[in-house]
């Protein structure tokens, strides 16, 4: 496994030094490999600050720029002898004999001593992990608007693992015994074991497909859709475009990714929703600036967004968005919301979604929107549209957390909001 581990260390290096999700490297750790590379990185990622605090603590001086893999190798190191069952001794010699290979003898003998350190008192090194804040001082402008009570449940999220739902085409009890799944109040079926996804029942097939339970409240927010002219228009992979399909609207999916859209294309094509979908590659903007005034019912705009609301899945978000990131983001948001007031018909709807925790993508979005917008208000989101109680805010929209269900193994962290125009 010594190459695996230095892979991991390149992997999270380039993660956090290039400010890429994980998710979107091209990985060659094999089959063999991937699921012990999956784990590592995904718990080292979970406890990023954690380890870092901790590595700090045991050394004198910083590590030199030009050796960084050897003090990536050196946090994963610890997050393996901390949360894995690897054999300690093995955890070390491997690592201190890669510490060489990508630096010198003095920081493999560095890394000896330090992970020996840790394997004396593992129980005290963990227990240490859970209690450190995992969110860094970058993140917390991001949760602006909430109080401190919310950031520590929204902390407290970050160790946990995420579950894998799934939405059904239809009979989701008898889906839920064959697969051994909990159906959640809304439909949303949570496995059990989602280990291999594409060899369980009914897959292949297309009579379900992987969505996080959070995303599957937008398109229900939107209510009876049966005959509605829809532009889903960041519709990649296809999740929510399903979903419309599914409850008979007629669809045109739009995306600006030629290759995520042959993935939501695959996916209908699994569905069997494949003849049924118009699929257009644009960017939305250029799509909105050239359809014509009230052209649609409704407009879906699960807008492209920081995804810091997904940050059980892809615990990096923490480390590589900031502000920054969420600032251009609104500008993009506002630019799509303003030209899809357009192309709606009256008493049409636009369904805004974000999978993002930051309200100024979010809650700060709309009432900018509505301000400038006074031929458009909120519909109020019900319980009936969603069914699941305790996510809808006064003014009617959804804002949905990492720990809400969380009795269930909790949700992505999303904003909904249904909008109708109303002159
Ligand atoms: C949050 S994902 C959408 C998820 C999708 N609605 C689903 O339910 O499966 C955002 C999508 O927006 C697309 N996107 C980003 N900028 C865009 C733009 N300017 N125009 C159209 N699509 C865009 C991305 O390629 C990505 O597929």
């Amino acid at each position: 496994m010594a190459n695996v581990r230095i892979k991991c260390a390149q992997t999270i290096q380039t993660i956090i030094e290039d400010k890429v999700f994980f998710a979107e490297l091209k990985n060659d750790f094999g089959e063999k490999d991937l699921p012990f590379a999956n784990m590592l990185i995904l718990t080292a990622l979970r406890h990023w600050t954690g380890l870092n605090e901790i590595l700090r603590t045991f050394l004198k001086k910083k590590i030199p720029h030009k050796h960084r893999t050897a003090q990536y190798l050196l946090l994963l190191a610890i997050a393996e002898l901390v949360f894995m069952e690897t054999a300690p001794y093995a955890v070390i010699n491997e690592t201190v004999k890669n510490v060489r290979a990508v630096s010198d003898k003095f920081l493999s003998g560095m890394a000896n001593a330090v992970l020996r350190k840790i394997t004396g008192d593992i129980d005290f090194w963990r227990e240490k992990l859970q209690i450190i804040n995992p969110l860094p001082a970058s993140f917390l402008p991001l949760l602006k608007g909430y109080d401190t009570a919310q950031i520590e449940q929204i902390a407290q999220s970050v160790f946990e693992q995420p579950r894998t739902d799934i939405s059904v085409k239809s009979n989701p009890e008898q889906w839920a015994k064959k697969l051994n799944a909990e159906i959640l109040p809304n439909g949303s079926l949570r496995l059990h074991d989602a280990a291999k996804i594409s060899s369980m029942e009914g897959y292949e097939n297309g009579d379900w497909w992987v969505q996080d339970v959070a995303a599957s409240l937008p398109v229900m927010a939107m209510g009876d859709v049966k005959g509605k002219k829809v532009v889903d228009l960041c519709a990649a992979p296809g999740g929510k475009t399903a979903q419309l399909l599914a409850g008979g609207a007629e669809v045109i999916a739009v995306d600006i990714s030629a290759d995520r859209l042959e993935k939501l294309r695959q996916n209908m094509q699994r569905i069997g929703f494949e003849e049924k979908v118009q699929i257009i590659c644009d960017d939305a903007l250029d799509f909105l600036h050239t359809t014509e005034d009230e052209a649609f019912d409704a407009v879906l705009l699960d807008a492209p967004c920081s995804a810091t609301g997904t940050f059980r899945r892809h615990p990096e978000v923490l480390h590589i968005k900031t502000t920054d990131d969420v600032i251009q983001q609104a500008k993009i948001q506002q630019q799509l919301l303003e030209n899809s007031a357009r192309i709606v018909k009256k008493n049409g709807i636009i369904l805004y979604s974000v999978c993002s925790i930051a309200q100024a993508e979010g809650e700060l979005q709309i009432d900018n929107f509505l301000n400038q917008h006074k031929n458009f208000k909120i519909l109020p989101i019900t319980d009936a549209d969603i069914k699941i109680s305790g996510l809808i805010q006064n003014k009617g929209w959804v804002r949905t957390l990492p720990y809400h269900l969380q009795q269930d193994g909790g949700m992505d962290a999303f904003f909904i909001c249904k909008l109708q125009r109303i002159i």
